[in-house]
């Protein structure tokens, strides 16, 4: 069975839009492990939108199960790595104007520039996975650099704007993935995985961990904001009573 990583970037974004210290990501990596979640992933992202430098720090020092960093094959967040020390880091393509992760790294495209953050990460210990496009020469090159893992991008999959497209990515993946397991690598998926399309990705032969955040992080707002007002209106319902004395 595969197991979740829940992305808590969101929450982070949520706070951030305030700049101020609510909604804390460490707690909501905190209830993701109280309800089930095998591994809490965030985004350090060389713009820190969302997520900074002191959540990882700090999740590096709450989080009991797997600390997933995903981070961009730079020399700056390498060294950040090396000094926090995640159980594992998925590296993924960055790019200051997108408005999340876009396709997949080109491994192959950087090579050298890849090789030498992986090996600085395995050098430390670290469990290195790269999010690729589900193509048989990103999987060659991941497995050339010695990862022990691939995430394939399910975004084209999430994207597809019909059945019989959504059918084409699912089978892309599967292929991907067979070819991804033969090679030995452990398969990871993530990107645009709701709770309408990730069924099928987690029926996948072997898929081992989902990673997923802006799903739940929606979800949560939804089935939370009831209790969220009901709690408001009874403070100030209490607030006008003592008012009134
Ligand atoms: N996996 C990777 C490598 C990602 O970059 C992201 C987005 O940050 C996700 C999974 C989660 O994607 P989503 O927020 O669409 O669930």
């Amino acid at each position: 069975m595969a197991t979740l990583g829940v992305n808590i970037d969101h929450v982070a974004t949520v706070r951030q839009a305030r700049r101020t210290v609510e909604p804390d990501p460490v707690w909501a990596a905190a209830l993701a492990e109280l309800a089930g979640a095998d591994v809490i992933t965030v985004h350090l992202r060389e713009d820190r939108r969302h997520i900074q430098d002191r959540d990882v720090r700090v999740l590096k020092q709450t989080v009991q199960v797997k600390l997933n960093l995903e981070m961009a094959a730079e020399q700056s967040i390498t060294q950040f790595a090396l000094e926090i020390l995640p159980q594992q880091a998925t590296l993924v393509p960055e790019k200051r104007q997108e408005v999340t992760t876009e396709g997949g790294l080109d491994v192959v495209g950087n090579l050298d520039r890849v090789r030498r953050c992986v090996d600085q990460l395995h050098a430390a210990g670290i469990l290195v996975s790269l999010f690729i496009d589900p193509a048989e020469e990103q999987i060659e090159a991941t497995k050339s650099l010695g990862c022990a893992a691939v995430e394939l991008h399910t975004g084209r999959y999430a994207d597809a704007m019909s059945p019989a497209a959504q059918l084409q990515e699912l089978e892309q993946l599967l292929r991907a993935g067979r070819f991804a397991r033969l090679a030995g690598l452990t398969l990871h998926f993530g990107h645009g995985l709701t709770y309408r399309n990730v069924q099928p990705i987690a029926a996948i032969p072997d898929a081992c961990e989902l990673n997923i955040g802006h799903s739940i992080v929606a979800r949560a707002i939804m089935v939370g904001f009831s209790q969220a007002v009901r709690e408001m209106r009874d403070l100030i319902v209490a607030g006008s009573r003592q008012g009134n004395h």
